[in-house]
């Protein structure tokens, strides 16, 4: 299973999450990374869940359109749409003030 590490206002949380997992999805419903993950829209619209990922994301697929249009230089920082993700790997997010 997944491990996921956030990063949020200094603190640290972990927790496994099933094979192909969507962070927001999961937040929705109340469950881990619940309630440390900001987000608004879970449709890739508004960037509130925006996340700069520390390790693993070689995993992850290249960003969609919709990725690069809401973070456009910031893709190159390592930052992504927690909301496109689906994650299947472990990996390690930080949603520190930047
Ligand atoms: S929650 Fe709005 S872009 Fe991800």
């Amino acid at each position: 299973m997944p491990k996921i590490t956030l990063h949020k206002n200094g603190e640290v949380h972990v927790g496994e999450v099933k094979d192909n997992t969507n962070l927001v999805v999961r937040a929705g419903i109340r469950q881990f990374p619940y309630p440390n993950l900001s987000y608004k829209c879970g449709m890739g619209k508004c960037a509130t869940c925006r996340c700069r990922v520390i390790s693993g994301g070689e995993h992850l697929p290249e960003p969609n359109w919709k990725e690069k249009k809401m973070l456009g230089e910031k893709i190159d920082e390592g930052y992504r749409l927690a909301c496109q993700l689906w994650i299947s790997h472990d990996i390690e997010l930080s949603q520190d003030v930047d």
